[in-house]
Order: C-alpha cells, then structure tokens, then sequence
C-alpha cells in the first residue's frame, strides 16, 4: 500500500515542479524575444532620426556618431549611386562592410532590410538594419546600422540566472511545502484511524482532538459522537442486565421460599393452600415481566414493525375501559372523549394506554378518580390520562420512563412507562407529564393525527 502522505507529497510536489520548469522554458524565450525585438525598434527609430536629418538637408553626423557610441556599433551613410559617404563607430573586421555590400542594392531599391548574422568564428551576433532615406518617393541615401547583440545576449544571460536562482528557490519552497502539505493532511488521518482501532476494541472513552474545520474535523467529530453512542449504548446494556437480573431474582426466591416451606411439611393444609397461591401469583409475575423484558427489547431494537390503520381513538380508549372494569373497583373514571383519528398500530396503543391507565388505577386510593380526555389540536391528538392520586416527585419526573425505575427502591418499579413511551415514540408522538407530589399526575400522550 503506498500511503496517502507518499502520494499526496509527489503529486504536489511534482505539479510544482512542471509549472516551474514550463515557466522557466517559456520565461528564456519571451525574454530573448524581448530583447531582440525592442533592438529592432529602436534601430529602425534611429534610423528613422537619421533620415530626417538627410531629406531636410541637415547635417545628421553628429547625430549618427552620437546613435554608433550608444549601441557600441557602426553607422553608414551611401549615396543613391552606392558611395560610401559616411561611416561611425567601431569597426567589425570588415563584416560591416560585407553585409552593407551584400544588401546595399535591395535598400538602394527602397526596401528596409532587417538581418541577424551569426558568424562562428568570431562567437558574435549582430544585427543590421538597412533602411533607405527617401525623398519624394525616391531613395537618395542608405542608412546602415550595426548593432552587435552581444550586450543583449549577456544581458539575457543575467537574467536567465537571476530566474535560475528563483527557479531553485521556488523548488526548494515547493519540495518543503509539499512535504508539510502532505504532513498536516495524514496527521489527522492517522490520529482518526488510532482512534478507531481503539473504539473497535472496547475502549469509547477515546476522543479525538482535531481541530480541522473540514471535511477531516467533520470525520473526527463523527467519530468521537459514535464512541459517545457507542458507550452510552454499552452502559444501558449493562444496566439492563444488572436490573433486570435483579428483578428476576426477586421473585424466583420468593416462590422458592414458599416451595420450601411447603416441601418441608410444616404447614397445615390452609397454609398450603395459601402459599400454594402466592407461588402462582409470583410465577405469573415473573412470567409478566420475562414477557414486558422481551417486548421491550424488540421495540428498542427496532425488531418491531408497525402494522398501521387508521383507528378511531375514542373507540380504542372506550375498548380498554371497559376491559379494565374489574381492575378498577370503585374508581370513578370520567370520560370526555372526542372522535379523533390517527394512523397507528391498534394492538401497540392499545398496550401504552393501558399501561398509563394501570398506572392511574394503581397510584389512586380505593375510592380515587381518573379523568381520561381526547382532544384534537391542530394536527395533533392530545389524550390526557390524570388521576387524584399522591402525584410524583418532582425529582422523580425524569426517570419515571427509565426501565425499573420506582421512587419506592424497596418495592421494584416496572417496564410500563418505558414500553408506552417507546410505541408513543414510534409514533412520531410523546409523552408529556405533569405532577405535583399530593395532587395527583396528568400523563399527556400526544399523536399526530389526521383531521
Ligand atoms: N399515575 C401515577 N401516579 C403516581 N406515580 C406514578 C404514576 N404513574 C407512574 N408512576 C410512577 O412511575 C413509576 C414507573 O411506572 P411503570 O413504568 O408503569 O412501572 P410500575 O407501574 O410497574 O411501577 C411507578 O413505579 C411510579 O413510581
Ligand atoms: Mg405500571
């Protein structure tokens, strides 16, 4: 596998170095071209200078001297018939003279002529320009500069190293700047992957501390809150166990005791018959709660799916009341019950009512009064269970819905609340309550409904 950081820093560094490289190339040319082109202007100006001062009759040799001494060169003057009339600055082994020979006719015939010559032998370039001096559209002189170019080429030469020495600069720069570049990326990579080995390995108190505010910080935040729901997951886990364990015990030792008592003949035959009872009672119990620990289980874990209809919630309230007549002895239950429709599953609502309602019949005296309503508002259906019972703790109120949560810790609280709580969940619903300890609790379920 070849690692992020190897690949990242080629990449960067080898982009780099291309642009400079086609920089530099492209940077020799412009500025040669440069150099070379702005000679020519200004060689076709002095000539230009040079003409004036003939066609007007002017004595132009002071000029011509002054223009051979700037460009270290040679100026000639011929005639319209070929002579020689004039000649300034530095000889150049006669090469001067040859050139002006050679194109002498075709500037003679009015025609500027422009020619670089690279002689080897004497390692030099120079450019000459024959320009013709005219005079009503006829030439009566030829203007001949010679400019060598070697002060262009050293020139140009300067400057390539000027910009050979940024070049290696820019390269260093760059060489370091993609290392650092590849660095700062893998950095945070490598801590997240740490971090992951270890969340895979039990340990979520890992947390990742990146301070990236992109896509990588995004990652590590992820991560981190995974390792959070991760260990808020194991603890519930553990919880469940330990509680539930606790709370299977209970009972199982109760029957044993009584099995005990029983088996060992003590009692007489009414005793029997009454610890014979409780036996079934506790069994029933615990067959309640194995089958309240199993349903809860698979709505958490989502191994329940909702078998929606429409239902009427009047009707379903109206269903579980009458089911619960014996249960509530002589309870006064008062209805106010409006027809309001919501989409549901009818066995799964029917169980979270009835676990609310339970709950009121159980936490109101003998002779207590339980008020049920179902209201619609807007697009929710608001059903409001209360009762004049001993109400709750205000510092009980968050843990009632936990599971086996009971403000009485002798006495084992059970799964009621959490079930009704989970299938009002899966409703897209919840569960608001209300109480004050000495009067009495509203539990609110709230559903959306459809109008
Ligand atoms: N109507 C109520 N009035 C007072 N306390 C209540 C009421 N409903 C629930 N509680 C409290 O919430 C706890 C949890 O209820 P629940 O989950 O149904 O378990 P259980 O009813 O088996 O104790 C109860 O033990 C009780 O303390
Ligand atoms: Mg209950």
């Amino acid at each position: 596998m070849k690692s992020i950081k190897v690949k990242l820093y080629l990449y960067t560094f080898s982009m780099v170095f291309l642009i400079l490289v086609a920089t530099f190339i492209l940077q020799g040319n412009i500025i040669e071209r440069g150099f070379s082109g702005s000679l020519k202007q200004s060689m076709e100006s002095y000539a230009a200078e040079i003409s004036k001062y003939i066609t007007s009759n002017r004595n132009y040799q002071y000029l011509a001297e002054q223009i051979a001494a700037s460009i270290n060169g040679r100026v000639s003057v011929y005639d319209s018939s070929g002579t020689l009339m004039e000649s300034y600055g530095r000889l150049m082994f006669g090469r001067t003279a040859r050139t002006e020979r050679e194109i002498l006719g075709e500037v003679l015939s009015g025609r500027t002529v422009y020619r670089t010559d690279q002689r080897n032998f004497q390692r030099s370039t120079v450019s000459t320009l024959g320009f013709p001096a005219k005079k009503d559209d006829k030439v009566i002189a030829a203007i001949f500069i010679h400019s060598p170019l070697s002060g262009i080429k050293s020139e140009v030469k300067n400057t390539m190293k000027n910009i050979l020495a940024l070049f290696l600069i820019a390269s260093a720069v760059s060489f370091a700047g993609a290392y650092l570049l590849s660095n700062s990326f893998t950095r945070p990579i490598l801590k997240i992957t740490g971090a992951a080995k270890e969340i895979s390995s039990g340990n979520y108190d890992v947390r990742i501390s990146v301070e990236n505010r992109d896509e990588i910080g995004e990652l590590a935040q992820t991560i981190n809150e995974l390792a959070k729901s991760l260990k808020n997951y194991e603890n519930l886990r553990r919880d469940f166990i330990a509680n539930t364990t606790h709370e299977l015990r209970t009972p199982i030792s109760i029957i044993k005791s009584y099995a005990e008592a029983i088996y060992d003949g003590i009692l007489n035959s009414e005793e029997v018959k009454e610890y014979s009872y409780s036996i079934i009672e506790e069994s029933d119990k615990l067959n309640n709660l194995v089958n309240e620990i199993l349903e809860l289980s698979k709505l958490q874990s989502g191994g329940i799916k909702l078998n929606l209809k429409m239902i009427n919630l009047k009707i379903l309230l109206e269903g579980i009341l009458k089911e619960l007549e014996i249960l509530k002895g002589d309870r006064t239950i008062h209805t106010d019950l409006d027809d309001i429709a919501a989409a549901g599953d009818e066995e799964l609502l029917k169980r979270a009512f009835t676990n609310i309602i339970i709950n009121a019949v159980n936490h109101t005296g003998p002779s207590g009064n339980i008020y049920i309503s179902s209201k619609q508002n807007g697009k929710w259906a608001v059903i409001s269970i209360s009762d004049d019972g001993p109400g709750i703790d205000e510092r009980d109120l968050p843990y009632i819905f936990n599971r086996f949560f009971s403000k009485d810790k002798r006495r084992a609280g059970g799964l009621g609340l959490a079930i009704a709580n989970e299938i009002v969940m899966m409703h897209s619903g919840r569960i608001e309550v209300k109480s004050k300890k000495g009067s009495g609790s509203v539990f609110m379920v709230i559903l959306p409904s459809v109008p």
